[in-house]
């Protein structure tokens, strides 16, 4: 996978390549990150790349022209059919569905807003899609372009040691994740769950599974309605709801 990010700040997106599961997974040539400035691209004297909005008001407006011959600098050094998107409030929100189906694309161009945004036009002309991190407005799109890259990369064969990990995520399969304990066994008088301790597989799954029911059914009874319980399921979940209600009564 080739990742482009059209950015005024490529040094606040380069920090990826220095940790964690993106830095790994890009030192073993998983993907490839490149970082494009369209201040490079500018004609004006002082590399400016933003003027006033039409109409008036506060803050400036990204231009069409440097956005443009930097998306052409870009597009002539990736595929034919590259996906260009523009992280934007506006756009539709992620999930970890279209995190996945971005995923797929083998080249992906992200485009980090700035200031009041930018010029319409060029959004009319060459976006095809525009993803928003949540209902909140950021500064830039380049925190919105790291969220992505992230989340991106964690599903990709063999950027998490165990791809296994990435399908027990939150989400995955429209559940949240268990909860998760390290040791010792017991810190300040609190124990580990006996059934993470039993070594037996099926019994962990399964209690892991029924945790995982109960939380989503507690914290996200959005996600639980759209899920279609299987009859096992149910059960555990009605088990779960069963031992919360002893443990509150206690
Ligand atoms: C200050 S914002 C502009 C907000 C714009 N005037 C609006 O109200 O819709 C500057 C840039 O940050 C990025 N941005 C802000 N919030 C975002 C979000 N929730 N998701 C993705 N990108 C975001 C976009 O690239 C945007 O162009």
């Amino acid at each position: 996978m080739r990742i482009d990010v059209i950015t005024l700040f490529p040094e606040l997106v380069a920090t990826m390549q220095d940790h964690g599961v993106v830095g790994r997974a890009l030192r073993e040539k998983l993907v490839d990150l490149e970082l494009t400035n369209p201040r490079d691209f500018s004609d004006d004297a002082n590399n400016r790349v933003d003027d006033r909005p039409y109409g008036g008001g506060p803050g400036m407006v990204m231009q069409y022209t440097p956005l443009t011959k930097a998306l052409e600098h870009v597009k002539s050094m990736s595929s034919e059919n590259a996906k260009v998107v523009y992280l934007s409030p506006q756009g539709q929100k992620l999930d970890q569905a279209a995190v996945r189906n971005l995923s797929k694309c083998p080249n992906l161009i992200l485009l980090c807003g700035r200031y009041e945004g930018i010029d319409e036009r060029f959004i009319d002309a060459y976006v095809d899609e525009e993803w928003s991190i949540g209902d909140y407005v950021i500064s830039g799109g380049e925190l919105a372009a790291m969220v992505l890259i992230d989340a991106m990369v964690r599903t990709l064969p063999g950027a998490l040691g165990d791809d296994q990990s990435a399908e027990q995520e939150s989400f995955e399969s429209g559940l949240l994740d268990c909860p998760h304990y390290s040791r010792p066994e017991i810190i300040d008088g609190l124990e580990v769950p006996k059934e993470l301790l039993s070594g037996d597989h099926k019994k962990i799954a399964g209690w892991r599974l029924k945790q995982a029911l109960g939380r989503t059914y507690l914290r996200r009874p959005d996600m639980i309605k759209l899920k279609n319980l299987s009859d096992q399921e149910q059960q555990l979940l009605n088990e779960y709801l069963v031992e919360v209600k002893a443990k509150n009564e206690r």
